[in-house]
């Protein structure tokens, strides 16, 4: 039978997967190839701290033309301590060099936003990649805000006893982002030709992520295929070994190797609708079949779950080329997709005869009756 990720063979032609499904793009040559970048662009963010709304304007420029021209841009200069970034990837490294059975203590079938330890097979049924994910929890100390109480929360991330630096060396990258990403949504803001807290409303308590990836040496395919982000935007930290590549509009794709403490940002699908079709969610995929391990540390910033995405912006007389997104339930469509059927809040879902599509945002972060 053929999977639900099965893509057809045409070398005029590449394959990606995007909200609406798997799509394609023509290979252009010659006469028929458009003008399209080649390269992704450096821009230095260390203004992204100035108190000069001048200097952030300026910043937000550069930003909106990279997000208009790429969908990509690498942001150097960070105010971020890289020895914050440098102990992360220590940590993560020990995490998967631990044994399997420690590992399976926290695996991600455990956790209702599948958080958590997820090992990803081949077709010799090797383990190809794997991947260790944490995000939003409201039951961690971390992450307490007085200002926020949820009554009855689920715990979703799991942590490994045997290994509590990796705790302490995520959460104070976590830490770190949480508030460079939220300056950098500001920017964005101003990328559009807002003001800057314009979005604000749409990113009280953002939906963010960490997937780290562990590629493992010398396995079959490994690698990410290619698709879209969904979110707000991605901010990705490469280590060591490259291998992400970015389609441009002739289907040419460009390379992205690694420069050090420094992100490769790009824009999501929800920045896609909200600026309608301005900035577009390119296409990315990773090539890892180096003979060496490969691990990234991606930072995933979305809406609030509140939020309902809207085309903005609009010109007089131009239509909105997207509907509306209510993100808490794209949110719960998204983390189940995940899911195969044999995850144990699957089969709950299924036994209790629950339709996906019902199912809310609440439902999943506070432990209610489904
Ligand atoms: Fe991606």
């Amino acid at each position: 039978m053929a999977s639900k990720f099965a893509i057809p063979e045409d070398p005029d032609r590449e394959y990606f997967f995007t909200a609406k499904g798997l799509e394609s793009r023509r290979v252009l040559r010659g006469s028929e190839a458009k003008k399209t970048f080649s390269e992704i662009p450096t821009i230095d963010i260390s203004s992204i701290v100035s108190q000069d709304l001048s200097d952030r304007v300026k910043l937000a420029e550069q930003i909106g033309r990279a997000a208009t021209d790429v969908g990509f841009m690498y942001l150097t200069n960070l105010p971020i301590d890289s020895r914050v970034m440098d102990n992360a990837f220590e940590a993560l490294k020990k995490f998967f060099a631990l044994p399997l059975e420690e590992k399976k203590k926290v695996v991600s079938t455990k956790s209702w936003t599948i958080k958590g330890w997820q090992p990803i097979m081949n077709e010799e049924g090797d383990m190809s990649n794997e991947t260790f994910r944490m995000g939003n929890d409201y039951t961690e100390p971390e992450q307490e805000d007085p200002d926020y109480i949820v009554e009855k929360a689920r715990t979703f991330n799991q942590w490994p006893d045997a290994l509590p630096e990796f705790r302490e060396a995520l959460y104070k990258y976590w830490n770190a982002l949480v508030i460079f990403t939220k300056k950098l949504q500001g920017i964005f803001a101003l990328a559009l030709g807002l003001e800057e807290s314009a979005l604000d409303h749409l990113f009280k308590r953002p939906l963010m992520d960490i997937t780290i990836q562990h590629y493992c040496q010398g396995k079959v395919k490994p690698g990410l295929g290619a698709h879209a982000d969904f979110g707000a935007f991605t901010c990705l930290l490469q280590h060591e070994v490259g291998g992400l590549e970015v389609l441009n509009a002739n289907a040419e794709w460009v390379q992205v190797p690694v420069k050090k403490h420094t992100f490769v940002v790009n824009t999501g699908s929800y920045f896609e609708h909200l600026s309608n079709g301005r900035w577009m969610s390119t296409i990315h995929r990773v090539r890892a079949e180096g003979d060496v391990d490969r691990y990234s540390l991606p930072f995933f910033y979305g809406f609030d779950p509140t939020a309902v995405v809207e085309p903005l912006l609009l010109e007089p007389n131009e239509e909105p080329k997207y509907e509306n997104v209510n993100i808490g339930i794209e949110n719960v469509k998204g983390t189940f997709y995940e899911m195969n059927e044999e995850h144990p809040f699957m089969q709950m879902i299924n036994k209790k005869g629950i339709n996906l599509e019902d199912m809310r945002y609440d439902q999943v972060l506070r432990g209610v009756e489904v």
